[in-house]
């Protein structure tokens, strides 16, 4: 997600701004920028310590805007970093969001004779402000009147030359904080930045306008009813901000959950036609109907996402497809040809194996598509097309809330290959329909962290695990140990559930418990009669089970409960409990979550 950060006071602002970007830097840095009124506006590409570089001593004033940017639309280049700018250079905006009727309104704006600089959707705003300055000469009616025609979240700050001391801010969908000291007003994404300042604050909420000058700040709605909003007192250090108070980066990206899926199919679906827009493959959406064949390529994680999307595209696509590790692919002479879908997985758009495997497919003629989080990556400008997970930056070294956004963006691809081979308009709502309930039954799984935790803290001493699980859940068996074992060091396997009667159940005691994935879905006969195969060999269970589940509950004890949802759905919702299992089991042990041992983010090296 974006920085944005404001300052309007008796000081110099410079510094200011430059320490308040600094303390934003962990939201992400693909670009940054800096406005002072009648001073200047300086943007770079990289992190605060590339824009510094650029910052001359002529940066005077006391008041400005400042961005780190986390892109969504629009590579991360100097042109899309902000502030944006209108024709006149007068009204300069930072934005945290994503202003979903860009397009329409940039269009309607052209038309009225304003040129665009950037390719980001932010930059509408600082024209539509310019144009409703026109009408009202009122620089905060023209702010006003301009978020009544956007659609979509934002949080953001606006300065205008020709009132230099003022900011206006405003949030909807994005938390915007304002911070209160003595004749000096601040806006920020977080109150990391302000910690420093004051510990005053108020937490603006949704269609909250603030208005900030160095003498005092007002707080309005759009229909300029002055409303009185709390002051609270900061009571935590910047480290916990950038936590929001979580003690771990891991704990609040699981927590994310809800939001990131909001995320991933924000303007994306169209449920009453059964179909989904993805406007990233729209370059090659012809292409598209005339593949035969789908390679999904990942490592880790990514490469679990992709055998779950393996599932989903052929049983609703129709379209053959394997998935290849990343390190194995790239090494292996694969038949790969014009008529070959190379798609790559990766939360990082760094991962070395993943991208030569790439490169590899290219060479062969193969059509290449990614879903990637971070905007702008090297794995994303490499292939021909795309899907953008949106899912904010991943911290922590387990991915977490990426996992399951790679999965929502599976779900999407197959309603949209779906959908072009003869999916039913029926089968298309039924998924897409089921697609917009995800967040809030991902929230109802969250609620069970109580549980979580106290299963953690009673199997923490485990020196084995097994997880298993079948079709749809036999990737997120192999997932929930990769979770497992990177957070906490226990050793553990997944295992097809078919698969245990072949060897596996031979190590199985009373000391080696097995973690079953048993939603009611087209296998759950047969999970239950793995469920015994293990209880008869005296070895303890925990299970993953669909809410009203009554049967589990006559054999075994320790249960998760997830909500029903579609069987291809079930992998997003499972997978939330087993990332809370591993971290609550790594905290158990006392290791660093955020950090484990032996491993990094992103392994952009063989
Ligand atoms: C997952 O928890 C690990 N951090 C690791 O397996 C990761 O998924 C893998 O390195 C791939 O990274 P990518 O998604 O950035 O390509």
């Amino acid at each position: 997600m974006c920085g944005i950060f404001a300052y309007t006071g008796n000081k110099e602002s410079l510094p200011i701004l430059l320490d308040g970007l600094q303390s934003l830097e962990y939201r992400g840095y693909d670009s940054v920028g800096i406005y002072i009124p009648n001073a200047g506006i300086v943007k770079s590409v990289g992190a605060v310590q590339e824009l510094k570089k650029k910052i001359t001593s002529t940066m005077v004033g006391t008041s400005g805007i400042a961005h780190l940017r986390w892109a969504t639309h629009g590579e991360p280049t100097e042109v899309n970093a902000h502030p944006h700018v209108d024709c006149s250079d007068t009204i300069y905006v930072v934005h945290n969001g994503i202003i979903e009727n860009y397009k329409e309104l940039k269009e309607k704006l052209i038309s009225l004779g304003h040129t665009f600089r950037s390719a980001t959707d932010t930059e509408v705003l600082a024209h539509l402000i310019e144009h409703q300055l026109k009408e009202t000469e009122d620089f905060e009616l023209a702010v006003v009147a301009s978020l009544h025609e956007v659609k979509g979240t934002y949080g953001i700050a606006v300065s205008y030359k020709g009132d230099p001391e003022k900011i206006i801010a405003a949030r909807l969908g994005a938390p915007v904080v304002l911070g209160i000291g003595i004749n000096k007003y601040f806006i920020a994404s977080d109150a990391s930045p302000l910690l420093r300042h004051t510990k005053d604050v108020v937490y603006l909420r949704d269609g909250d306008i603030a208005v900030l000058t160095p003498q005092n700040y007002r707080i309005r709605t759009y229909t300029d009813v002055e409303v009185i909003r709390k002051k609270q007192v900061l009571d935590f250090d910047v480290e916990q901000v950038k936590k929001d108070g979580y003690e771990h980066f891991m704990l609040k990206e699981i927590m994310e959950g809800p939001q990131v899926i909001e995320n991933t199919i924000r303007g994306r679906l169209v449920p009453e036609k059964g179909l989904v827009k993805l406007g990233g493959l729209d370059a090659v959406n012809e292409q598209l109907r005339t593949i035969e064949r789908i390679i999904i390529v990942g490592c880790g994680t990514a490469y679990y996402a992709g055998l779950v999307g393996e599932y989903m595209l052929e049983e609703y696509a129709g379209i053959p497809v394997e998935v290849e590790i990343g390190s194995e692919f790239r090494y292996r002479n694969a038949p790969v040809d014009k008529h070959t879908v190379l798609l790559a997985v990766s939360q990082s758009g760094e991962t070395a194996d993943t991208l030569e495997a790439i490169r590899e497919a290219k060479r062969k003629g193969a059509l290449t598509l990614g879903i990637v989080n971070a905007v702008g990556s090297t794995i994303a400008r490499e292939t021909d097309a795309g899907i953008y997970n949106h899912a904010g930056p991943e911290i922590g070294v387990a991915s977490t809330k990426a996992f399951i956004s790679q999965l929502t963006a599976l779900a999407l691809l197959t309603v949209h290959l779906g959908r072009q081979r003869g999916m039913s308009i029926d089968v298309g709502r039924n998924i897409t329909k089921e697609l917009k309930l995800l967040p809030e039954k991902i929230q109802s799984v969250l609620d069970q962290r109580e549980l979580i935790y106290s299963l953690a803290q009673k199997y923490a001493g485990s020196r084995d695990f097994l997880y298993m699980g079948r079709k749809y859940n036999y990737p997120i068996a192999f997932e929930g140990a990769l979770k497992l074992k990177e957070i906490s060091y226990i050793h553990a396997e997944g295992c097809g559930a078919g698969e245990m009667k072949h060897g596996p159940i031979a190590m199985i005691d009373t000391e080696f418990p097995t973690l079953a994935i048993a939603p009611h879905d087209s296998v759950y006969e047969k999970m239950l009669s793995n469920i015994e195969e293990i209880k008869a060999r005296k070895g303890k269970v925990l299970a993953i089970a669909t809410e009203g589940d009554i049967r589990l509950t006559d054999i075994i004890s320790d249960i998760i409960y997830i909500p029903q949802t579609l069987e291809m759905l079930t992998p997003i919702l499972s997978a939330v409990p087993l990332q809370l299992f591993a971290y609550y089991t790594g905290v158990a042990k006392g290791f660093n979550v955020d950090r484990p041992r032996n491993l990094a983010k992103s392994v952009t090296v063989e």
